[in-house]
C-alpha cells in the first residue's frame, strides 16, 4: 500500500512529538565522528517512523540515517532523517525537525517536514503546490543577490577537509543581506520554500537530509538543483541548490566562481 500525504503527516507528528517530550531532559550523546552526534531522540524517533512504516507499508526500501538500507522494492522508497539538527538538539537549541520524503519509481512524489517546537508543518505533493500548517507557501519575489538572505551549512569533515564551505561562505556574505547557519538543512529548504530565505545552499548532504525539502521548495516554486546544476539533486556527488527563481543564477554564479566544487568533491572521494 503507498502511503498518502495525510500519512506522512500523522507520522512527522507523532515522531517530532517524541523530539519535543525528550528536549527538556538531559541528552545521551554518542559520536559517529568528532563532531557528528546522534542522541537517544535520533534513536527513539527513528525506531517510532520504522516500526509504523514496516507495519503499515511494508515492502518499500528505507533510507534512514541511523539504520542505513533497510532493503525493499525500490519502487517504493522512503527517504527518513528521525532528526534533523542533532546538534542543536544535543545543546538544548529548539532548531530541529522530523523529515520524511517518499519516492515512487524513482520521482519525489510526497515530502513532510515538521518542527514541533513552533508546530509547523511544511509539505508537498508533486504537482499540488507546498503547504505550512494547511496553507500554501511560495518562494520570495527577490530579483537582486544585494537584497537576498541566504542559508547554507556546514559538513561533518570541516575541521580535516579543504574542501569545506567557508571560501563560498565568505563571497555570499559579502554579495547578500546575510548568510545564516540554522543547523537544519531540512528546515532550510522548508525557509526557503516559505519565503523566508531567498536562497539555501550546501555540498555532502545526505539525501534524506534533502529529500522532502528539495520537494517542498520545488512545489514552493523554488529552482532546485545540485550545486553545477543537476536537477536531480539526490545524486552523486549530493548538494543542493535551491533558490528563489529570480536570484538562482546569480548565486549560482557566484558559487562557481568560488571554485569548481563538484570537480574538486569527485577528486577528492576518487571519481572521476
Ligand atoms: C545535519 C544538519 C545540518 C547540516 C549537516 C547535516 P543532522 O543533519 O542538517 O544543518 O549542515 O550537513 O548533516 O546530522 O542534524 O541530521
Ligand atoms: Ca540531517
Ligand atoms: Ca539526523
Amino acid at each position: 500500500m503507498k502511503p498518502t500525504l495525510t500519512d506522512l503527516e500523522r507520522l512527522a507528528r507523532e515522531a517530532g512529538s517524541i523530539l519535543r517530550n525528550g528536549y527538556n531532559t538531559p541528552h545521551t550523546v554518542h559520536f559517529k565522528g568528532t563532531i557528528d552526534l546522534v542522541t537517544e531522540a535520533d534513536h527513539a524517533s527513528e525506531a517510532f517512523l520504522l516500526g509504523e512504516i514496516r507495519a503499515k507499508f511494508p515492502g518499500g526500501h528505507i533510507l534512514a540515517e541511523e539504520s542505513g538500507n533497510i532493503q525493499g522494492s525500490n519502487a517504493d522508497l522512503w527517504h527518513i532523517d528521525p532528526l534533523d539538527g542533532t546538534v542543536n538538539y544535543a545543546h538544548h537549541i529548539p532548531i530541529f525537525c522530523v523529515s520524511i520524503g517518499f519516492s515512487t519509481n524513482g520521482l519525489l512524489t510526497l515530502g513532510v517536514i515538521y518542527d514541533p517546537m513552533r508546530d509547523e508543518l511544511f509539505a508537498a505533493e508533486k504537482g499540488k503546490g507546498a503547504f505550512l500548517n494547511g496553507k500554501p507557501i511560495r518562494v520570495s519575489e527577490t530579483t537582486e543577490l544585494e537584497k537576498s538572505l541566504l542559508v547554507t551549512g556546514f559538513p561533518y569533515d570541516t575541521w580535516d577537509t579543504e574542501l569545506d564551505n567557508f571560501k563560498y561562505f565568505e563571497r555570499l556574505a559579502k554579495k547578500t543581506q546575510g548568510v545564516r547557519r540554522l543547523g537544519s538543512a531540512a528546515l532550510d529548504a522548508c525557509y526557503v520554500a516559505a519565503g523566508r530565505f531567498d536562497g539555501f545552499w550546501e555540498f555532502k548532504l545526505k539525501p534524506w537530509d534533502v529529500a522532502a525539502g528539495g520537494l517542498i521548495a520545488l512545489e514552493a516554486g523554488a529552482k532546485v538543483t545540485t550545486i553545477d546544476g543537476r536537477e536531480d539533486f539526490l545524486s552523486a556527488p549530493l548538494s543542493i541548490l535551491a533558490s528563489t527563481p529570480g536570484i538562482y543564477e546569480a548565486v549560482r554564479e557566484q558559487l562557481r566562481q568560488g571554485g569548481d566544487w563538484a570537480q574538486a568533491s569527485r577528486s577528492t572521494s576518487g571519481e572521476k
